[in-house]
């Protein structure tokens, strides 16, 4: 007979079975994580780094983003240079610039080199294609940025190669002129674009509480009382009851990385030992969480959104993937589309048409180049799935050209053409040579 052991070491074997259970869940995935400066400069920080290599070691993918804010400060005091912090954002002049960069890549040094104490490489790159803000409401933002594009596949390559990357909070327009980011932002896109599983914010404040902040009814409290997950409406609540309070900026962060397709956003106290591996290895968390519904973002399509949709379809429309449709006759079936929209642009649709005896069409599936590999496309058809089993259809189909094997990956079979709807099948064009794919829905 199996020997149980005491209560203690019962209790390990339990924490060592979960560590077991949750690594098994993140192996290969990614994690990107943004590090407040003063996080860096604390005296604890060797050992929060040290946890990162771990799991660096254990195969999860990290990205790292430190943060340069207080670093920036100082230099810019040391020689005298004034700045503007307008909104938040810091009007960097040209003058101001070289010394940003000095300090964003001292800072990104800074975690280069304890990493290198654990026998870590990494690499401090330019991955972030940026442009500037220009003049906003009057005000002149000269060299600070906003990212344009995250080169992905070339992050990706250096993590295949076992790197850990580093981005400083500067970017690059196409003519290699650099722009201050905000690091925050640059950590949220940069998740949302990686499709990372997490992101995490560690800072050095003492988070989000009762009674600092106005919590709406249903949110998690710990028992200290710090906020313990926001759901994304909940989110909502919480900043229409603490209206006008700079220091949300973080949560908004959140929330914007969330709506791009990030599942969980962990803020965390980096100076309290073992904040990180708290949060990834136990159901108890430690910090601030914000996570998204699967869905978040979709939506039914709005009358006055077909162009916007016959834009995302055009490039597939034109490589002769999507069938081309009119602005009328997607406002004819304007109810059976969706839309997947991002800071009030929207980048994927698709649509249910429906079909007697229990059968629905999943058509006009497009997701634009810059959310492509971010599960946006199987949310849309999990989404279209749903609402094809309320409608009380049993099964969907969908006649795709090339696309059959990413069909295939979400669950659909092949099928002929006696598994159509009689009207679809009347009205099958025989030249196209569609492949037909179906789906149960019990
Ligand atoms: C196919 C499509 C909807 C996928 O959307 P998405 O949000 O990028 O989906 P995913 O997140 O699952 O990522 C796509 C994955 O499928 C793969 N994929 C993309 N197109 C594929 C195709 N035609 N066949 C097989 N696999 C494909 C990608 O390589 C990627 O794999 P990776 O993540 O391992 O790199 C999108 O690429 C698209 O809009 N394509 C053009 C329109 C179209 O084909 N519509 C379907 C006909 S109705």
């Amino acid at each position: 007979m199996m020997e149980k052991g005491n209560g203690a070491e019962r209790a390990k074997i339990e924490t060592i079975r979960e560590v077991f259970q949750y690594l098994r869940q993140f192996k290969g995935r990614t994690f990107v994580i943004k590090i407040d400066f003063t996080v860096i400069d604390d005296p604890h920080f060797p050992v929060f780094i040290t946890d990162v290599a771990r799991l660096h070691e254990s195969g999860i993918r990290i990205v790292l983003v430190p943060g340069a804010k207080e670093r920036i400060d100082q230099i810019l005091g040391v020689y005298s240079i004034q700045d503007r912090i307008i909104r938040g954002v810091r009007a960097t002049s040209a003058e101001a610039m070289p010394f940003i960069m000095m300090a964003a890549f001292d800072v990104a040094n800074r975690l280069m080199t304890s990493l290198s104490g654990s026998d870590i490489n990494a690499v401090i790159g330019n991955w972030i294609r940026a442009r500037g803000m220009g003049v906003v409401d009057g005000v002149d933002f000269e060299s600070a940025g906003i990212v344009e594009r995250v080169l992905t596949d070339r992050l990706r390559a250096v993590m295949d190669n076992g790197f850990i990357p580093i981005l400083p909070c500067i970017g690059w327009n196409a003519l290699g002129r650099p722009y201050n980011l905000p690091s925050n932002e640059l950590a949220a896109i940069t998740a949302s674009r990686l499709g990372a599983e997490k992101l995490f914010f560690i800072t050095a404040g003492p988070g989000f509480s009762v009674p600092e902040y106005q919590v709406p009814d249903g949110v998690p409290l710990s028992p200290s009382g710090g906020i313990s997950n926001f759901s994304l409406p909940d989110l909502e609540r919480f900043f229409a009851l603490n209206p006008g309070r700079e220091e949300l900026d973080l949560l908004d962060k959140a929330r914007r990385a969330c709506e791009a397709g990030v599942e969980r956003v962990h803020i965390l106290d980096g100076r309290v030992d073992g904040a990180l591996l708290k949060e990834i290895f136990s159901n108890l968390g430690s910090g601030t969480m914000v996570y998204s519904n699967r869905y978040s973002g979709i939506r039914p399509m709005r009358r006055n959104e077909t162009i916007d949709v016959l834009r995302v379809m055009k490039p597939f429309v034109e490589r002769g993937i999507l069938l081309p449709r009119t602005e009328e006759t997607l406002a004819e079936s304007h109810g059976d589309f969706i839309v997947f929209e991002v800071d009030d642009a929207i980048h994927a649709s698709a649509a249910l048409h429906r079909y007697p005896d229990g059968v629905g069409e999943i058509a006009a599936v497009a997701v634009d180049e810059q959310y492509s590999h971010l599960g946006v496309g199987p949310r849309l058809i999990g989404y279209l799935c749903d609402r094809a089993r309320r409608m009380g259809l049993s099964r969907v189909f969908v006649l795709t050209t090339q696309t059959a094997d990413w069909f295939l990956k979400q669950g659909f079979e092949e099928a002929d053409l006696s598994s159509l709807p009689e009207k679809k099948r009347a009205a099958y064009d025989l030249s196209r040579r569609s492949r037909i794919l179906i789906k149960n829905l019990s």
